[in-house]
């Protein structure tokens, strides 16, 4: 616990970077960390080396569950030489959310998965889609949090707007603890007067949903990505690396403002 979507219908802004820096940053920390690749195009999965798609996957124990024959997420559980628990992902999620389309309890697939596990991890981190597809609702139904990130080039308000509307749905309709932890700007560059208008605009519209931390563009970020390791395995003195390793900081203290008066009053 907490589980945190990182989600927003906008391809190329982060998410799959900011789950597995993010995650890696954490799990340096003494964080037991568990990441669920629930994208089709298997990036995160890619991004941890796991080149070859393994049998048991987030796919394999979605069917299970689809035919009732009892998926088990523990089953797809990859733990990585850093230390880091993934669920990788396969590219037949492409085609799960037809498979899903027609069933009862569509929506909470990937909540029931995850149940049995979820008490092992100090964060659990699912990677999206850039849609709002079935699988992103499903992650959002599994999850206490959804984290927005946000390329400051990106003109973000309409797709934020977007996406809080199918928050507020998934709310209402689906999972009334879903909270927005926050929106993180990537790919920032503080001389760009776009970048910094943006993040003001933020600001305003969305007040203390912003991070303070900023992850700034750097190029170690992709290339760790193609060499499939996470920033601190590939460049530890990296700006990519100092980011990532202050947003986990600044995440922990949100999580424990937030997470604790909950744990209190249960
Ligand atoms: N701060 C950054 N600086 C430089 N490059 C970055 C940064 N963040 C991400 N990138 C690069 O931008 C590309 C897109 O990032 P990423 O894959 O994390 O986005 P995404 O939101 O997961 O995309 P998709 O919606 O397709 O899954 C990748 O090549 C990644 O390495
Ligand atoms: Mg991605």
């Amino acid at each position: 616990m907490p589980v945190i979507s990182i989600a927003i219908q906008k391809g190329g802004s982060g998410k799959t970077t900011t789950a597995l820096n993010l995650g890696a940053a954490l799990c340096r920390e003494g964080k037991k960390v568990l990441l669920i690749d629930a994208d089709p195009q298997a990036n995160l999965s890619q991004s941890l080396g796991i080149e070859d798609e393994p049998a048991f996957n987030l796919y394999s124990e979605l069917k299970k569950e689809i035919l009732q024959e009892g998926g088990q997420l523990s089953k797809a559980i990859v733990s990585t030489p850093q230390g880091l628990d993934v669920v990788p992902a396969s590219i037949d999620l492409a085609i799960v959310e037809l498979e899903m389309a027609g069933l009862m309890g569509r929506e909470y697939l990937i909540s029931e998965l995850l149940n049995p596990v979820v008490d092992r991890y100090d964060y659990v981190f699912i990677d999206c889609p850039h849609s709002i597809s079935l699988l992103t609702v499903n992650a959002l139904v599994a999850s206490d949090y959804v984290m927005l990130p946000l390329p400051g080039e990106f003109l973000p308000l309409k797709g934020v707007y977007g996406f809080m509307r199918q928050f507020d749905t998934i709310r209402k309709k689906l999972n009334p603890r879903l909270e927005l932890m926050g929106m993180v700007m990537t790919k920032y560059d503080e001389r760009k007067q776009m970048n910094v208008g943006v993040k003001k605009q933020l600001e305003e519209k969305f007040d203390g949903k912003v991070f303070q931390t900023v992850i700034r563009t750097n190029i170690q970020l992709a290339k760790a990505q193609e060499a499939g390791k996470d920033i601190f395995s590939f460049d530890r003195s990296a700006n990519g690396a100092k980011d990532y390793r202050r947003l986990a900081d600044e995440l922990m203290q949100r999580a424990h403002q937030e997470v604790l008066p909950q744990v209190r009053v249960a």
